[in-house]
């Protein structure tokens, strides 16, 4: 069965890194596989072209195929821009639009790479966690918002905002992941200072009490999750947390992987009508604007996302496992994007011998 695919490279490093990916679909392509692409425009992109972060056709195609594929959007040359056009406003509509309110994004440590983590090796060697980060709603959409002029300074203006039934769909991909793992789940927020995060805990605890008792649920505060994740992060399994914070946490969570080039994501909404989830998946990382057009990037954490969207779209969990394989074993050749040299002084691979390698180790 055609399986279509809309493809959004977007800005710096995202074209780069993407690039990679289409080696990897061409090789299950040729394999008697049949993903068929589409390409389009968004962020800093799309607003040179359109004016627009996002086009309206683009946002319906969007709607329209079995996964999205995205690259990074941002940079410099847009900071400038009206907060109204700027290119994370075009990934942000995507989200929000699609419906996209689970955010999952796993860290974790591939073997080869323990010893190059910021923390010591025993902390993060075997590392397997799972962030889910709510990403409808929250501080990133709530009203009222913006600036505002009051007496004779200036207001910047954001909304945290919870209904129950967001939390109660969030935190139930909380437990149904931790269900398939290790059926521990850790939901955090700020209910200390914060009445968004009050209601969270006490929606997350009914929900656990109700529907999923044979789960172990436990609370941290987010702060103080944070000094966990970098004190022994093996403690946890799946977390859940809102928008913001689950931004946070998850470039940290990256740091224990080694870098930010190796962190993936698949966002899911509702299913749709053939039972497959609303699904966007991207890097965890931006548009990289220091190294763009260098051939540095690190591909990885968007083949990794192709890996995601096999597994999560289109029930392909062998082959999925199969190209984690692939890249586990570039790595243990020794192969390294610059981002994952420290001081041992080895010579990096540039972006598409990354990409190269993995394909070449795919046929193995
Ligand atoms: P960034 O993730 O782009 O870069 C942070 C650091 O990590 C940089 O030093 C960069 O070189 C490095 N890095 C990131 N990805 C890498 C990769 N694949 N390989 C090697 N090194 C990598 O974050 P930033 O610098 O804070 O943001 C730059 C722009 O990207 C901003 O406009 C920001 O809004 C945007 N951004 C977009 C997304 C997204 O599209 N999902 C995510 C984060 C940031
Ligand atoms: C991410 C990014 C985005 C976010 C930006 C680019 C809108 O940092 O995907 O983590 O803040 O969600
Ligand atoms: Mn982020």
């Amino acid at each position: 069965m055609t399986k279509t695919l809309l493809i959004l490279p977007g800005d710096g490093i995202g074209p780069e890194v993407m690039a990679e990916v289409r080696k990897v679909i061409d090789w299950f392509n040729a394999r008697g596989q049949d993903f068929e692409v589409s390409e389009d425009l968004v962020g800093g992109c799309a607003y040179d072209k359109h004016g627009t972060p996002l086009h309206d056709d683009t946002m319906a195609r969007a709607q329209e195929v079995d996964a999205v594929l995205l690259g990074a959007v941002g940079g410099p040359k847009y900071d400038a821009l009206d907060f109204s056009v700027k290119p994370e406003r075009g990934l942000l509509r995507l989200r929000k639009e699609m419906d996209l309110y689970a955010n999952l994004r796993p860290a974790q440590c591939f073997d080869a790479l323990a010893d190059f983590s910021s923390l010591k090796k025993d902390v993060v060697a075997g590392l397997d966690i799972m962030i889910i980060r709510e990403l409808t709603s929250g501080v990133y959409f709530g009203e009222p918002r913006g600036i505002i002029n009051e007496g004779n300074e200036r207001v910047g203006i954001n909304t945290q905002r919870y209904t129950e039934s967001e939390i109660e769909r969030v935190a139930r991909s909380g437990f149904e992941m931790a269900r398939k793992r290790s059926n521990k789940l850790c939901s955090m927020e700020k209910a200390n200072v914060m009445e968004s995060g009050v209601l969270w805990r006490e929606v997350v605890q009914k929900i656990g009490d109700t529907a999923y008792p044979d789960v172990e649920l436990s609370h941290m505060y987010a702060d103080a999750g944070a000094m966990q994740l970098t004190r022994w992060p093996k403690q946890f399994d799946v977390i859940v947390t809102d928008n913001l914070f689950g931004d946070l946490l998850s470039d940290l969570a990256a740091m224990l992987t080694g870098s930010l080039g190796m962190l993936p994501s698949a966002s899911l909404g509702a299913p749709m009508a053939n039972g497959r989830p609303k699904a966007l998946y991207e890097p965890v990382h931006g548009s990289a604007p220091d190294i763009a057009g260098q051939g540095k990037a690190n591909p990885i954490a968007c083949i990794l996302s192709f890996a995601m969207a096999l597994r999560y779209s289109f029930d392909m969990g062998a082959e999925a496992d199969r190209l984690e394989a692939a890249i586990n074993t570039v790595l243990a050749q020794g192969l390294r994007t610059a981002d994952l040299i420290g001081e041992e002084g080895r010579a990096p691979v540039s972006t598409s011998e990354m990409g190269d390698a993995i394909v070449a180790a795919l046929d193995a």
